[in-house]
């Protein structure tokens, strides 16, 4: 640490009497604010993301669009905050970097105002990693689910492999956070700084030797408008996005009046796109022994639904559903319930529920799904009836 460092200024501009402990105000009121409502967002994500039903999934992906929201402001505010909270403050040459942490090492790590040279780099990793989180989980929500502002421009495939990766960077993200809740626990102990307490307050104390130069003023007005141009920017860009018409395997299958006659008395008449072409065609050259009843139709009505369902069949479609449905089971290769994924996907539904008055069957889809007859079985479409 330079020991001829400028006379030290207070927070109100009073230069400290020498060899005086003194606190000054580091942590302004928007990076406290950004600070703790991240955590909560990142808390709610985590908990939504792990372990509460998929019918939470809207919450989650708000908590994603907060997100967004957040770090976008924070990179504003990193521009044309305070001092302390502009990024070139805490850009350290490695040379600082080493010296903090063999100070580490030695338990005498040297005082710094706002971030820390490691801190720092922890801040940096970690916002590469929210980064990377919100951008695979746009393009997992986009691609797997159609929602959201990549819905259309996003391929299923694309959407999968995203959400792998958005998995394994939540394990990374929940690891990084341990770790800088455990440095800024240690830094606290070994500077007899309390980092917690700055970060709530904004004050720390810090001791007389520790440089602190006249600290630059936020530009707040600056800061303002380039957030609305960026608001305004992001908005202009969904809208486009939601004017564009959809992809040829979004596309919306127009109700087919004699389907819904023919095959929509016994069960639910299921969506084209929940079985593929090799299924339905088998199911329509079968219909005098259909699971054990005679649904035989005249043969041109036969042929021409058979025409139908194949065209519009799971290979023709993108959403999920679709995707997923084209694997069925080869025991079974005309049921829906039968594939790998519906089994899964249902294993924890007692069989009790599927027998309940407002379902009767699981071949009924539309009882707990609102959105069945779309084909597109989105989580936040779910409710399972009581009665
Ligand atoms: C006479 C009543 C009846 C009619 C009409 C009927 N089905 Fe079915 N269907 C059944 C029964 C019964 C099952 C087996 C239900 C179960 O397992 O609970 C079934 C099952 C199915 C399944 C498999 C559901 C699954 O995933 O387990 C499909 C697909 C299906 N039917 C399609 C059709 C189509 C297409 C038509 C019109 C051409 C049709 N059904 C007309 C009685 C009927
Ligand atoms: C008793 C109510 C019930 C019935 C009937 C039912 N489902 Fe489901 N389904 C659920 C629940 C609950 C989930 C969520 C499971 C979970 O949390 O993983 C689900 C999940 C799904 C998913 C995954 C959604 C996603 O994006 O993760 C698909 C697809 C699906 N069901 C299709 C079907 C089809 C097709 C049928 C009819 C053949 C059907 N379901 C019948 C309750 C039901």
């Amino acid at each position: 640490m330079p020991q001829d460092a400028p006379p030290i200024q207070l927070a109100s501009g009073e230069p400290s009497p020498a060899g005086a402990a003194r606190t000054v105000k580091v942590w302004d009121v928007p990076t406290r604010l950004f600070h703790w409502s991240l955590v909560a967002l990142v808390a709610t994500g985590a908990l939504t993301g792990l372990f509460t039903p998929e019918w939470w999934m809207g919450v989650h992906v708000w908590a994603g669009y907060g997100m967004v929201g957040l770090i976008t402001f924070r990179i504003v505010w990193g521009v044309f905050g305070p001092e302390y909270s502009r990024v070139v403050s805490f850009v350290y040459p490695p040379r600082s970097t080493l010296e903090h942490m063999r100070g580490l090492l030695m338990l005498r790590p040297p005082h710094y105002v706002g971030h820390n040279p490691t801190g720092a780099l922890m801040v940096f990793a970690l916002a590469g990693v929210l980064i990377a989180l919100v951008t695979t989980g746009l393009l997992a929500l986009g691609g797997e689910e159609k929602q959201g502002p990549l819905a259309l421009v996003v391929g299923y495939s694309l959407g999968s492999g995203a959400k792998r990766v958005h998995h394994a960077l939540t394990q990374l993200l929940l690891l990084m956070s341990m770790l800088h809740v455990a440095g800024v626990v240690t830094e606290s102990v070994l500077t007899g700084d309390n980092l917690v307490r700055a970060i709530v307050t904004g004050w720390k104390t810090l001791p007389p030797e520790a440089p602190h130069p006249t600290p630059r003023p936020a530009r707040p007005w600056a800061a303002a408008a380039l957030t609305a141009a960026l608001a305004g920017c992001a908005a202009l860009g969904i809208g486009w996005v939601a004017r564009q018409p959809p992809p040829h395997g979004l596309r919306a299958v127009p109700r087919n009046a004699t389907y819904d006659k023919e095959c929509g008395t016994c069960h639910d008449a299921h969506a084209p796109s929940l079985l593929p072409a090799a299924s339905w065609a088998g199911i329509m050259l079968g219909l005098q022994d259909h699971f054990g009843e005679d649904a035989s139709l005249p043969p041109e009505t036969t042929q021409a639904l058979a025409v139908w369902l194949v065209g519009s069949a799971a290979e023709t479609f993108d959403t999920e559903a679709a995707n997923r449905f084209r694997t069925v089971a080869p025991a079974s290769p005309h049921r829906i319930t039968a594939t790998p994924y519906w089994v899964r996907k249902h294993a924890e539904i007692a069989p009790a529920v599927f027998k309940r008055e407002r379902i009767k069957s699981r071949v009924n889809c539309s009882g707990c799904h609102r959105d069945a007859s779309s084909g597109r079985f989105d989580d936040q479409a779910i409710t399972i009836p009581e009665g």
